[in-house]
């Protein structure tokens, strides 16, 4: 079979590919970090590469490298990789450029933290056994059986992986071994001699884009190590709905994206051992969350129906499964706990997000918005709660944005702009030179826009505006927030017309979810003391910058509180506590699930939304007063 030679620089890395895959498909293949946002449909621009070497050996400029790309980019070579098919014999050299890499990116991973009463459904019991002898020969499980059940008075079932072990394991402790019992009903695990001392869980929570992994110590209740990653699935489409498209069109493809997801659990379990010295098999329990189509191919289930009216989840009760069932890396015997869902896309993430908010027990009405690629928010008091889910889509999480970028070294993560000089200043993660804008950053530059009134509350560049910052070229008219001498890609760093559009989409969906559910409820603005609002965006969003683009209702300022990874927070709850569990079983019945497709307002809302704050102004009487329309 012919093939072609690929070698990506600056690394060097090279690999024999045959003719007809694409640059993104041989960078996959060698393992390089290429971003592929919109999973190579070539709608994001993210995998942009400069060909070096070869270029007359690969597919012509497709009509979406036209769109994403500049006449002097693709005179310069830019190509984007998932569109580049390579058709002859030869040697193609590629440059990868730091933006098109994934990079190690900053996560927040706490989130607000609840004191738990621990209670972890695993314990360990160091059992000294009687010798067997020619008078007395019970079976060797028995004897451990009945040890425990004379220590314990529970009677116990032994897990399989587990009795296989036992004749070995009780002799090498001369025995005495160490047994950790799973919920006081399953042996799940025997070591020789005492070894009562460490016990660990793993919490995670399955983000549509980002993966989020806690060590825990459960003796102590603390987190010993954190990892976080991308979600690996983002290269098969980068929302749940594209995601569950992929999983319809094959029939081993909910097999693959299961397999993929995972393989980078497995990935963020190594790390976080690593950091804490412990090996893989320390890790005794596990707790699970995300959205529901997240929750549903973790599991291996198809989430098809799930997207289809009237949404219904295949599984809304928690689940207890064998972790070596699934996949997943830690002791044999462990259990991997997967709370429950709601409905819709609203799942075990929502629920953990209400265990750590404690939103379900508030006497006053409060309102929870969870940002992500998938936004869910919820409406209620202890007395009835309300929810829906809402596709934001990634640009605040800088997809989708020409210069976004994931909250890594470098993102720009605050931005004011002075309106009398319209000069710009802005703060970088880690305080590095600039080499993007991070989800923050862009909802405080769009934020910033608008009180000096750069753009108009329809989000176009105001026309009469001149500035050397504010240029115009065939395609769009972009802003420029950092000069190409001040950053460290070389490259103006601007926010475009189109940039803006994505944000106003992403804030429309948002707030006509929380609007909705207002209307629904007969809520109004005034009446909701308090909205939490989670997310891992890498920094806090400015909360000031959130309610002038008119994303959540206007309260007062003092009402909202960012309250970073709650879904982490809850799924760590749940692996302290069997009382958290039982909760939140409680808490995901008490939820009601509002779908908004089927509000007959939605399209006019949603709409009306897309205006900065709003259409209707007399909503943000707040933010009325810092926008003044004159
Ligand atoms: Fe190539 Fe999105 S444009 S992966």
């Amino acid at each position: 079979m012919a093939r072609s030679m690929v070698v990506f620089q600056p690394e060097g890395k090279r690999l024999e590919i045959t003719l007809g895959k694409t640059l993104l498909e041989a960078a996959k293949e060698i393992g390089l970090d290429l971003q592929s946002v919109c999973g190579g449909r070539g709608t994001c621009g993210k995998c942009r590469v400069i060909l070096r070497q070869g270029m007359n050996h690969l597919s012509p400029i497709s009509n979406a490298e036209r769109q994403s790309l500049t006449e002097s980019e693709i005179k310069n070579g830019f190509r984007l990789a998932c569109q580049t098919i390579i058709e002859d014999q030869s040697t193609i050299v590629v440059e990868v450029p730091q933006q098109s890499r994934v990079g190690k990116q900053r996560l927040l991973l706490k989130g607000l933290e609840r004191q738990v009463e621990l209670m972890p459904s695993v314990r360990k019991f160091v059992i000294h056994l009687k010798k067997p002898s020619l008078k007395e020969v019970k079976s060797d499980a028995d004897r451990l059986l009945d040890t425990i059940r004379d220590l314990t008075g529970k009677e116990l079932k032994i897990d399989y992986e587990t009795l296989k072990k036992i004749p070995h394991i009780i002799r090498e402790g001369n025995w005495t071994v160490t047994a950790i019992l799973w919920m006081d009903r399953e042996l799940i695990s025997i070591k020789p001699g005492e070894y009562l001392r460490d016990l660990y869980g793993l919490a995670v929570d399955i983000g549509t884009s980002k993966l989020a992994a806690y060590l825990v110590d459960l003796n102590m209740g603390e987190i010993v190590a954190t990892a976080s990653a991308a979600n690996p699935q983002i290269p098969y489409g980068e929302d749940v709905i594209s995601r569950i498209s992929f999983v319809m069109k094959g029939e081993t493809n909910l097999e693959e994206l299961h397999r993929v997801i995972v393989t980078g659990i497995n990935q963020l379990i190594r790390e976080s051992c690593e950091k804490a010295r412990i090996q893989t098999e320390e890790i005794c329990d596990s707790t699970i969350v995300g959205n529901t189509a997240m929750h549903h191919i973790f599991l291996g289930i198809p989430p098809t129906y799930v997207s289809l009216s009237p949404y219904p989840a295949a599984l809304q009760s928690s689940v207890d499964i064998k972790a070596r069932e699934l996949g997943v890396q830690i002791n044999r015997g462990a259990y991997v706990h997967v709370l429950p869902n709601i409905a819709g896309f609203v799942g075990a993430d929502a629920v953990a997000d209400a265990l750590a908010t404690e939103i379900y027990r508030s006497e006053a009405i409060s309102m929870l918005v969870d940002i992500g690629t998938n936004t869910e928010i919820m409406l209620g008091s202890k007395d009835w709660l309300v929810a829906c889910s809402c596709a934001s889509g990634p640009a605040f999480e800088g997809a989708q944005i020409k210069h976004g970028m994931r909250a890594a070294t470098g993102a720009i993560e605050h931005v004011w702009i002075n309106p009398e000089t319209v000069e710009v200043g802005y703060k970088t993660i880690d305080d590095a030179k600039p080499s993007g804008l991070c989800g923050s950053g862009i909802i405080d530059a769009v934020a910033a826009l608008l009180k000096a009134k750069i753009i108009t509350l329809e989000g176009r560049f105001n026309s009469g505006l001149e500035t050397p910052r504010i240029r115009r070229n065939e395609k769009t008219v972009e802003f420029v927030i950092a000069w190409r001498d001040e950053t460290s890609t070389k490259n103006d760093i601007v926010i475009t017309q189109n940039d803006i559009r994505e944000v106003q989409k992403a804030k429309a969906a948002i707030y006509t979810g929380a609007s909705i559910l207002m209307k629904r409820m007969d809520v109004k603005s005034q009446d909701i003391q308090k909205i939490f609002v989670a997310g891992a965006f890498g920094n806090y969003v400015d909360p000031q910058s959130g309610k002038i683009i008119g994303m959540f209702p206007d309260v007062p300022l003092q009402n909202i509180q960012f309250v970073g990874n709650t879904a982490g927070s809850g799924a760590r709850m749940a692996l302290l506590s069997t009382e958290m569990r039982r909760l939140a079983e409680e808490v995901a019945k008490r939820i009601e699930y509002l779908e908004l497709g089927a509000d007959p307002d939605f399209q006019k809302e949603f709409l009306n939304a897309t205006y900065f704050p709003h259409k209707e102004f007399g909503r943000f009487p707040n933010v009325a007063k810092l926008l003044r329309k004159d």
